[in-house]
């Protein structure tokens, strides 16, 4: 049976920096240094660790620096491991496989104003974002950072804390911020964003859950709990191309259908919030749970990982 390509890229890692608060920057490169894929601010990549991780991390340089991926990654003692083998084993020269960058911000035309809300390492994405839009914008944007003392990529941050254009909140020394006052009204011409703990993600959502949908951007690092669905019915899956019909079990998930079928699918988080493993569907009722789509995205797209059907039969572009 035909796999759907997993389009990955090789680079070599061109350096490896400390960036203080436990976090070490890294910078990936063509080995023979060409150009690599474009992307817009604050997109994420996944990285193919030589271990057999797949993790995902944003970039942090701006989208017209295209000859080098930056990210930032703090090490998780405690975390799932991929943190730990970066910066335990990961070295110069190494060659690390990365996905074609997806997501971050598709900046808006009639966009006046940007307010960004960052908790801790979370604020690798806004990085990228506030250069691309000092670079390229008249738009003003403020980055609220939120963290419990010290400041991740201080250096780095550094010229836009000077500029007025980042603004620290010390949780240590001052408490929690109220949210609704940094996020402040909705507006046509506002965009507001959010990346970091899942917590303050909620909190965001909530607040911004009448705004609308074009103007609230949220970037994810760990995928919610996925959600069993009690009452799920099985179904089919026609594949387009090949007429192929899988089954989908009860409870079962759509990606592990489709890997029992032979049909190789890029993941990463498996929880719907990377975008790894969209899917064109062509007929049928998706039932969508990522949190990472678009209503209009939706009409022609699902995330196997996670979406379900609420038809007999469901006809996708594979
Ligand atoms: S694997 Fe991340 S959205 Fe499906």
């Amino acid at each position: 049976m035909k796999a759907r390509p997993i389009t990955t890229v090789r680079t070599i890692v061109a350096g490896v920096e400390e960036a203080g608060a436990g976090t070490k920057l890294f910078t990936l490169v063509d080995p023979d240094h060409w150009a690599l894929p474009p992307f817009r601010p604050g997109a994420h990549i996944d990285l193919h660790l030589p271990n057999g991780l797949v993790r995902t991390y944003s970039l942090c340089n701006e989208p017209a620096d295209n000859a080098r991926y930056v990210i930032a990654v703090k090490r998780e003692a405690e975390g799932r491991g991929g943190s730990r083998a970066l910066h335990d084993d990961i070295e110069i020269g190494d060659v690390i496989g990365v996905s074609l960058p997806r997501g971050g911000l598709a900046s808006g035309a009639d966009i006046v104003r940007y307010v960004f809300v960052a908790g801790g390492i979370g604020v690798t994405p806004f990085l990228s974002m506030a250069r691309h839009l000092v670079q390229t914008s008249d738009a003003d944007f403020l980055l609220h950072l939120i963290v419990r003392e010290e400041v991740p990529l201080a250096v780095r941050l550094a010229p836009l804390i000077d500029a007025g254009r980042v603004v620290v909140h010390r949780t240590s020394r001052t408490g929690r911020p109220d949210l609704a006052s940094l996020v402040g009204e909705a507006g046509a011409q506002t965009m507001v964003a959010c990346c970091g703990p899942e917590t303050m993600i909620g909190d965001f959502e909530r607040l911004t859950a009448a705004w609308p949908a074009a103007n609230v951007h949220i970037e994810r690092f760990v995928a919610p709990q996925p959600v069993i669905d009690p009452d799920a019915k099985p179904f089919t899956l026609l594949l387009a191309r090949t007429g192929t019909e899988i089954q989908v079990r009860a409870g079962q998930t759509m990606l592990a259908a489709l890997q029992e079928g032979g049909i190789e699918i890029a993941t990463s988080c498996c929880g719907g919030i990377c975008g790894a493993c969209k899917v064109g569907w062509i007929e049928g009722k998706p039932a969508h749970r990522d949190r990472i789509l678009s209503p209009y995205e939706r009409e022609r797209y699902l995330m196997v990982c996670v979406a379900g059907s609420d038809a007999d039969r469901l006809v996708l572009d594979l």
